[in-house]
């Protein structure tokens, strides 16, 4: 019963059975300069309905650090949202790559950002001329960190006020795939055909060791990836290794399969929450991941009986005294029916 997080997961054997595979197929250009990369490359092209250039990372932190730092100067800022993981999770490393951009977040419920909130961001930007921080760039999660999404639609209308204010254009696609698998559309209409510059593409979350890729649809901007990449520790030298496991996600579909099995996963934990009383589920599912208010005793039933997942905000846990909790539930492709069956009649042993 282990709703964490979906990295807590293990590996897709497709993905090992790649790696061991590859392991003792003797000896490869390093640095990146290697064939499985160069496939990589050409499959994501593929799969992206365009030219690009990739640059395989090993943390989602260091890829979101590396590509906001190639968009945004020292004097610039990061229009981003206030829970996203690049403001609250990643210590300060996008400002740290970037030699001190700064990051601004926008508020809302849903942790999406709304075409009225960035335009009274940027025209409030411009207030003190030159000295204030100059608007470079726009992060978009795709999940968001509260498990909802944007459609294409809705990722184009703020890219095109972006481009429109001189802004480049940053999808963190932690769990893009996800998205991808939910909203029902191509990669390409959810990334560079809704304006998006520079994707970073996340696999460790479904599937993968540990593999992200930076996509750059923007190819100007691929040689200044490309040394910053160096530059962040993040040119692995045998980063075929890297590539493998990227390769093998994409290959016959596993990537959207996983992504399928998570999702589907996640409703059907949503729709058994919604039929245990006092239990709430509070924002609208895009993904794999939910959060649900539910009562304290409920709860610390819950975890008796094993379950494991994490109160948002943490809090939450010392505080001890509210009659609510508010949980953060993530489902993984290793995620059982069984697994969330048995989760539900421990929530209904509480009356
Ligand atoms: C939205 C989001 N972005 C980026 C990351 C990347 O994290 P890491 O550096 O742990 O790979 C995560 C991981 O939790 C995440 O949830």
């Amino acid at each position: 019963m282990n709703f964490a997080s979906d990295n807590t997961a293990g590996v897709a054997p497709e993905i090992m059975q790649a790696l061991l595979k590859d392991a003792v197929a003797g000896s490869q250009s390093a640095y990146g300069a290697d064939d499985v990369t160069a496939r990589l490359e050409a499959r994501l092209s593929e799969v992206f309905e365009t030219n690009l250039r990739v640059f395989p990372v090993a943390t989602g932190t260091a890829a979101n650090s590396i590509a906001l730092a190639t968009i945004t100067p020292p004097w610039g800022s990061v229009l981003c949202h206030e829970f996203s993981h690049i403001m609250n999770d990643e210590c300060g490393a996008p400002e740290f790559f970037s030699g001190g951009a700064r990051l601004h977040g926008m508020q809302s419920e849903d942790a999406k950002i709304t075409p009225d909130m960035l335009l009274h961001t940027l025209e409030r930007a411009g207030g003190h001329g030159i000295h204030a921080v100059k608007p470079a760039s726009l992060s978009l999660t795709n999940a968001t960190e509260l498990g909802t999404s944007y459609t294409p639609t809705e990722v184009k209308a703020l890219t095109d006020i972006a481009h429109a204010h001189g802004l480049k254009c940053h999808m963190d696609g932690t769990r893009f795939a996800n998205v991808v698998a939910h909203q029902g559309c191509s990669p390409a209409d959810m990334s560079w055909r809704a304006g998006i510059d520079i994707l970073c593409l996340g696999a460790t979350k479904n599937g993968a060791y540990a593999a992200e890729v930076i996509v750059v649809f923007d190819t100007d901007l691929a040689n200044e990836v490309e040394i910053r990449r160096k530059r962040g520790g993040h040119l692995f030298s045998k980063m075929r290794f890297i590539s493998t496991q990227l390769e093998a996600w994409l290959k016959d579909d596993l990537w959207m399969n996983l992504a399928k099995h998570s999702n589907q996963m996640a409703s059907y934990l949503a729709d058994g929450l919604n039929k245990i009383d006092d239990v709430k589920i509070l924002h609208s599912i895009g993904a794999n991941m939910m959060f649900a208010r539910m009562k304290r005793s409920k709860h610390n039933a819950a975890q008796l009986g094993g379950a494991y997942y994490y109160l948002e905000p943490a809090w939450q846990k010392e505080d001890g005294n509210s009659e609510y909790v508010e949980c953060r539930f993530v489902c993984s492709f290793e995620t059982t029916k069984d697994e969330i069956d048995h989760f539900l009649e421990v929530l209904k042993i509480d009356k």
